[in-house]
């Protein structure tokens, strides 16, 4: 068996994360990515609050450490109900002990992973992968630009800082709910100078994605990270303006949906379980603990390994993926990120009906 690799929109270069070996299906969610041999032990160092909802962690790999690569990432395995199960988080910034900085964004709709990394302490252990790398900064293009959303500035953080470390000059556009809902925004201030602007959603109103990709100049590489809505709307501003998709990167994560979380079931009409979805458990993880066998691999709303089509709904879907294009999202969602609005909905499961891909 082999995972589907996803691509995000047709027009654009998606970051997909891939894991060693096979894709993995339910009801497995205690499965990890790596034989436990390969996990690191990692010592939590120091813990801190850049912003109220944002937990920032340094931790210290035993043994010989992490590689540091800007816009890479490492995955922490956390045992949560239902198993030990695996988020990934994005380097920030590697000390000068080698001790590795990452953020992680305080969800009140968390799945379990935000809740129980926020309760980390120094002294505390957890297990880690080894670092990868799937949303690398390339040195060659001839000018940069970078914009996060939110929690998108830790992988585009580490970039920018390489950049400036190389003597490349760049622009880096941040985007948050209101001042107070960003990390590090004073030290990014304060290290880039004329480089780095906010953009406060409080005050200006939502990123005019159109405006934005316009004043690049035309050699410019962009680099994202954000919510969905954000990157959606200059992904398509960025066709729209026929610029070359390579040379548009961007790199996505879980929770960036539109609309709050709520509860909302499933009826899987192969297997006829009905499966009732908490707001802080993902569709995914619902009927994996339903024991459901769903495919799965990124959990990311990257490979569209996780689709699941949708037969009848008594709802709106809010779509949280990079995977789907809009034909696609017409009967389908992707379940490790995607969720309905409430209501309910009868679906089919992918690898019920087609079998693996093989
Ligand atoms: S597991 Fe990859 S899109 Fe859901």
């Amino acid at each position: 068996m082999r995972a589907r690799c996803g691509r995000g929109a047709s027009t654009s270069r998606c970051s997909t994360r891939k894991t060693p070996g096979a894709s993995r299906c339910g009801p497995s969610a205690e499965r990890t990515e790596f034989p436990m041999s390969d996990l690191i032990e990692a010592t939590i160092v120091a813990t801190a609050r850049p912003c109220p909802d944002v937990a920032q962690i340094d931790l210290l790999p035993h043994g010989e450490g992490i590689v540091f690569e800007p816009g890479g990432h490492i995955d922490v395995h956390l045992p949560l109900e239902g198993g030990v199960q695996v988020r990934s988080y994005s380097h920030v910034a590697i000390g000068p002990d080698r001790s590795l900085r990452i953020a992680v964004k305080l969800l009140p709709d968390s799945r379990g992973g935000s809740r129980a990394m926020g309760r980390l302490r120094p002294g505390d252990r957890i297990r880690i992968s080894a670092a990868r790398n799937d949303f690398p900064l390339s040195f060659a293009a001839p000018r940069h630009a970078f914009l996060a959303g939110g929690i998108g500035i830790t992988p585009i953080l580490a970039q920018a800082r390489a950049l400036k470390a190389a003597g490349r000059g760049f622009t880096l556009h941040y985007c948050v709910r209101d001042r107070a809902s960003g990390p590090w925004i004073a030290e990014m201030e304060a290290e880039f100078g004329a480089s780095f602007t906010l953009h406060d959603d409080s005050a200006q109103g939502l990123l005019d994605a159109r405006a934005f990709v316009a004043a690049l100049d035309p050699e410019t590489e962009l680099y994202m990270c954000g919510p969905y809505p954000m990157m959606a709307a200059v992904k398509s501003a960025w066709a729209a303006a026929g610029r070359a998709p390579a040379r548009l990167r961007y790199e996505s994560f879980a929770n960036s949906g539109a609309s709050e979380s709520v509860p909302f079931s499933v009826r899987v009409v192969e297997t006829g379980a009905e499966v009732t979805v908490r707001r802080d458990q993902s569709l995914l993880d619902a009927l994996l603990m339903a024991g459901q066998p769903v495919m799965y691999d990124c959990r990311r709303g990257e490979c569209g390994l996780c689709k699941v089509e949708i037969e009848e709904i008594d709802g709106d879907i809010d779509h949280r993926d990079v995977f789907l294009g809009d034909q696609g999202r017409k009967g389908a969602l992707c379940a490790c990120v995607s969720r309905l609005r409430g209501g309910t909905a009868q679906i089919r499961i992918d690898s019920i009906s087609h079998g693996p891909s093989v």
